[in-house]
């Protein structure tokens, strides 16, 4: 009861304050809906997904900044048509105010990406309490993972076909709600929408890209085509970075990752899009827009995409993530009747 009306009370302090921002500081809403500004723009982040509100930071920041709570967190992992436990996704709380997402797509066998999936977390927790920087934490908890993984390869697997395997790591830290920072290697993506468009967070590590294959080459690696025309480094790897994958490292396939900060934006930033290649070959950014914005929750919008990826072809195994931020559901456009099943949007496709 006591925890309630604390609650009541804080709630009412709370609207108080935004109201008197509000009122002082821009000009009284008359019904014109200007976007980011008045009261009932910011208030859609609560009518289609009933986000919290995450008190404290909104109070020092001056802004509603919602909590992303885990139980609404979209997640599906398909493979083939078949739907299946073994993802290499994992969502997790690592304290009250960081969040930590991550996508593994392993090959040659997912013994790395399960391996990965499974101590990343070890290594962020060990890294967090040594420092505060979150790109630090990244950066070494990566290379930390890839040698006890490399380590474990040799120990255990280095007569067998796992010695090869590897995975792709695509992490996203969110602290406070407000700071996302991106730690990545191989191709895996992170999309943001912003303003209703995409905004790629990750880069893809491939021998296309002209930095990566000249550190491949100074490091006497070799870049060979195979008979699709797709570059892989010494005629074995689609990619220039990856966990795993030991005896390609001396050849400049680094573990380390790319890194990126960026701030979250809540009244302009709709949700966070995690997948792996599978997604990405089959449909192209603005189509994983397009399809997510349309739909009502992140779970239907994890679904969709991941049948959207079947249905255009993709052989690979899809999992993707969905984290919803608090502009979702802003630029749904009820009025349109977006077709899922029936064919791609040509205008919108990067094939057209
Ligand atoms: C996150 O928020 C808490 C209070 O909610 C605050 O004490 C802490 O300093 C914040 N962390 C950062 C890095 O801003
Ligand atoms: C999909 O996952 C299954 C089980 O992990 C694996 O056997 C298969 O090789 C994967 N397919 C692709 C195309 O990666
Ligand atoms: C969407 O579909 C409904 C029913 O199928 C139809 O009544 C409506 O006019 C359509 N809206 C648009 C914008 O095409």
């Amino acid at each position: 009861m006591l925890y309630l009306l604390f609650h009541i009370y804080i709630h009412h302090v709370f609207s108080l304050l935004i109201c008197i921002s509000h009122c002082c500081v821009i000009s009284e809403n008359k019904g014109t809906r200007t976007s980011g500004v008045n009261f009932d723009t910011l208030g859609s982040w609560n009518n289609r997904l009933a986000l919290p509100i995450l008190y404290e930071q909104s109070i020092i920041t001056g802004k509603l900044i919602p909590r992303v709570p885990l139980d609404e967190i979209g997640l599906t992992s398909v493979i083939g048509r078949r739907r299946d436990n073994e993802d290499r996704c994992v969502v997790e709380e690592l304290s009250s105010e960081l969040l930590y997402f991550g996508i593994f797509d392993g090959h040659c066998g997912s013994l790395a990406a399960e391996y990965v999936s499974d101590h990343l977390i070890d290594h962020l927790s060990f890294w967090l309490t040594k420092t505060s920087d979150l790109k630090s934490v990244l950066r070494n908890s990566f290379c930390d993972v890839h040698n006890l993984l490399a380590r474990h390869l040799l120990y255990y697997h280095i007569d067998d076909d796992n010695f090869k395997t590897g995975t792709t790591a695509t992490v996203c830290l969110l602290r406070n709600s407000t700071e996302l920072v991106v730690g990545h290697v191989g191709d895996s993506i992170a999309i943001l929408c912003r303003d209703g468009q995409p905004l790629r967070l990750s880069v893809d590590h491939v021998p296309e890209d002209c930095e990566e294959s000249v550190r491949i080459i100074q490091n006497g690696g070799e870049i060979i085509h195979n008979s699709l025309g797709v570059a892989h480094v010494n005629g074995r790897l689609a990619m220039t970075r990856s966990l795993g994958d030991v005896e390609l490292k001396s050849f400049g396939v680094s573990a380390y990752p790319y890194l990126r900060t960026i701030e979250v934006k809540h009244g302009s930033d709709a949700y966070l899009v995690m997948s792996s290649d599978g997604l990405s070959h089959a449909i192209s950014d603005q189509e994983i827009v397009n399809v997510v914005t349309s739909c009502q929750t992140p779970q239907e919008a994890c679904s969709r995409l991941a049948d959207q990826a079947q249905h255009f072809g993709s052989e690979d195994n899809v999992t993707v993530v969905v984290i919803p931020l608090g502009a979702w559901g802003k630029y749904q456009k009820l009025d349109t009747n977006y077709s899922f099943n029936f064919g791609r949007v040509l205008s919108n496709s990067k094939f057209y």
